[in-house]
């Protein structure tokens, strides 16, 4: 039977599995995937390595990278009959339901119903990682009335990304931005979404549906949706001059800052540092949008109050701000965070299984007991 002394809300500070896929130091803004620190990676690495590693626990060697590259790319093409299942979509329905919707569906198209094949679980992964940019592109592309574009099996990554929801390829300094922040945001231990992947995953569902449900609670505001939050934040706030009144009537609400506070981190969180210097690097080539101003006016203002308090800026505080200096729609922020989170998700689910067991928490009653029937015609 649980105590009291047992319940932890929100499960805060419980270690819910054994992991050797990254390591976070909340004190020291320390974020490392298989030991290799995020900023090195973000600056030296590109995405499909950053991805290898995570999955395999090493760096690959150059012939594991290009093995490794091109299963991926040969996966990137989705059914037309998945994109006649977009099309319809409401375009006006987020795209993160859109998301959520198509990854199940896709499960349909590639059963993997059957978890214990190795071979059958790493193609569905590879399947996962390599589909989503194509998914959420071709969502984004629809919605507005426009074919899907197909992937381009020239593009790296990130490349193919931004092709498939502009039709231009990107600058290299573009590519290079887009590539670093998917590498920031691909794993970050123990996180909702991820401890939800686990969770289903541990069920023995399908990895489609096990990276569906970690999709849905990625787009809660308070977790990867804050991202888009925070840009509509710095909207409301509208100028520079407006950010102190507008935080003093924000604390006086109580209201949470959107970007701002973890649950690990009780200082500036790593990868909102390598984001802010990628939106520095990319201003630099034009001008500072207002929005990025406000963004450090407000971090400025903020400090002194909630810093005491170990609430600063995450990774969502930055992250829109550059993503719409590249063109992205506010609504894709939150889409573009599950491109880069898939492989975290897909890297914890691979680890799950190797050593499962059914995730079943306990809970504390709070409710009646024994309480008697009484019969409808003897209720008022
Ligand atoms: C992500 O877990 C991960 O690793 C997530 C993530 C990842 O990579 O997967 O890092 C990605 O989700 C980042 C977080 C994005 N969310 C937001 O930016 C939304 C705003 N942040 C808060 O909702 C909050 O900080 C959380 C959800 C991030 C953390 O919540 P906790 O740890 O449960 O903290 P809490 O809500 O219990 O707050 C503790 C105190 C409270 O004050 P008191 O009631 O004790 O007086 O801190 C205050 C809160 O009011 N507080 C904030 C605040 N965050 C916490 N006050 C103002 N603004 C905030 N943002």
């Amino acid at each position: 039977m649980s105590t009291e002394t047992e319940y932890r809300p929100g499960l805060a500070d419980v270690p819910a599995a054994k992991s050797a896929i990254s390591f976070i130091d909340g004190k020291r803004a320390r974020l490392e995937y298989r030991g290799i620190a995020v900023e090195t990676l973000a600056k030296e690495s590109c995405f499909e390595e950053t991805a290898y590693l995570l999955l395999k626990g090493e760096l690959p060697t150059q012939k594991q990278l290009a093995e490794f590259d091109s299963e991926l790319r040969q996966r990137r093409k989705i059914k037309s009959r998945l994109k006649d299942l977009i099309k319809c979509m409401p375009e006006h329905g987020h795209p993160m339901e859109a998301l959520q919707t198509s990854v199940a569906a896709l499960g349909m198209f590639y059963p993997c119903r059957d978890v214990s094949d190795p071979a059958k679980n790493w193609d569905a992964a590879l399947r996962l990682i390599a589909t989503l940019p194509t998914l959420v592109a071709a969502f984004a592309r629809i919605r507005q009335g426009d074919e899907p574009i197909d992937p381009r099996p020239d593009l790296d990554h990130s490349a193919n990304f931004y092709w498939m929801l502009f039709e231009r390829v990107p600058s290299p300094a573009i590519r290079k931005v887009i590539d670093a922040a998917l590498i920031t945001h691909a794993e970050h231990t123990m996180n909702a979404s991820t401890f939800t992947c686990r969770v289903t995953g541990s069920t023995l569902a399908s990895p489609y549906a096990t990276i569906a449900s970690a999709i849905g609670s990625l787009a809660g505001p308070l977790h990867g949706g804050a991202n888009e939050e925070a840009l509509s934040m710095f909207e409301q706030i509208s100028s520079v001059a407006n950010v102190k009144p507008w935080f003093e009537k924000a604390l006086a609400n109580k209201a949470k800052i959107m970007g701002f506070g973890h649950r690990v981190y009780k200082v500036k969180d790593p990868r909102a540092a390598v984001i802010q210097e990628l939106a520095e690097h990319v201003f630099a080539e034009s001008t500072r949008p207002e929005k990025y101003e406000i963004a450090l006016e407000l971090e400025k203002v903020a400090a002194p109050v909630l810093g005491s308090k170990g609430i600063y800026p995450n990774v969502d505080f930055f992250s829109g701000v550059v993503y719409e200096s590249l063109g992205i729609a506010k609504d894709l922020f939150t889409p573009v965070f599950a491109v880069a989170r898939v492989v975290g998700w897909v890297a914890h689910w691979l680890e799950q299984l190797q050593d499962n067991r059914i995730f079943r928490p306990e809970q504390i009653y709070v409710g009646q007991r024994d309480v008697a029937y009484v019969p409808l015609e003897k209720r008022p």
